[in-house]
């Protein structure tokens, strides 16, 4: 495909998580950053983006305020903007997006999935997506390099276990690390191939599946890494909300963006 076709894309923003480890007693979607939903945040930045012809929302099965939020939302939608369709989650991520994918529109070439924790992702990671798959890529996701320096650990036992719980087995090379985002972009069918090919995995293996890209990597097809942002944090803990409230509200303000 050449660089100048333009894809029919639709982001599936995965929202249907507990959030429990937020722990407001809500779904992490609903919980408020800067006085809004994190949901608000992540819709107005996909949109913003203009890569979106439609945007499925995937929401806690039977979560009436956040359906009814979305639907505020879609009358806000200018004429011409992106088509927006909610359903309903599954019990893991991977459901989720799979519900997401299922109620894509007709004609759909490319699809990108994003999880609604990332609600501040500038839209400088959506274009450097959708760019790389206008390109020719298959799979591409947003990276970051890694600051920490990473081990591998294993229980300790016997003897072992008086000094500490855990022993070093590895330390990883730093320079070959990266943090990994979304929003994660894919030809459509090499998505629907990836996750059909994951029914086959078990109970354990489907466990250890926390992208969509690690399918994708399974089929033996190639995902390229594109820049992410340290804005595209992943509000998971009270931690990361008061780091996500501070990029709107603190010193540096609403308006910085680290592109
Ligand atoms: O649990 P985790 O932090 O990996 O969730 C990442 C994203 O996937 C979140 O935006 C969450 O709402 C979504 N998710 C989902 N359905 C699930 C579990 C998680 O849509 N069953």
């Amino acid at each position: 495909m050449s660089e100048s076709t333009p894809l029919v894309t639709g982001v599936i923003v995965v929202a249907a998580g507990s959030g429990q480890r937020l722990g407001y007693g809500m779904p992490k979607a609903a919980v408020p950053l800067g006085g809004e939903p994190i949901l608000m945040h992540a819709l107005r930045g996909i949109v913003a983006s203009g890569v979106a012809s439609q945007v499925c929302v995937v929401l806690p099965a039977g979560d009436e305020g956040l359906r009814r939020l979305c639907g505020d939302f879609r009358e806000e939608l200018a004429d011409g903007g992106p088509l927006l369709t909610l359903v309903d989650g599954g019990a893991t991520r991977a459901d989720s997006v799979r519900a997401g994918m299922a109620a894509l529109m007709e004609g759909t070439d490319a699809v990108l999935v994003h999880d609604a924790a990332r609600a501040l992702t500038p839209e400088s990671v959506f274009h450097r997506v959708a760019e790389a798959l206008a390109a020719g890529a298959a799979a591409v996701i947003p990276v970051l390099p890694v600051v920490d320096t990473v081990k591998t650990v294993a229980a300790t036992s016997g003897e072992d276990s008086m000094f500490a719980p855990e022993v070093v087995t590895g330390t990883a090379r730093r320079e070959e690390l990266r943090a990994v985002q979304t929003p994660q972009g894919f030809k459509l069918d090499t998505l629907v191939q990836a996750h059909r090919a994951a029914g086959g995995l078990d109970r354990q293996q489907s466990a250890a599946v926390t992208d969509d890209a690690m399918l994708v990597e399974m089929l033996g097809t190639p995902v390229y890494a594109v820049r992410g942002s340290t804005q595209s944090l992943k509000i998971t803990t009270p931690l990361d909300l008061i780091f996500a409230e501070g990029l709107l509200e603190g010193p540096l303000g609403a308006r910085w963006v680290e592109g």
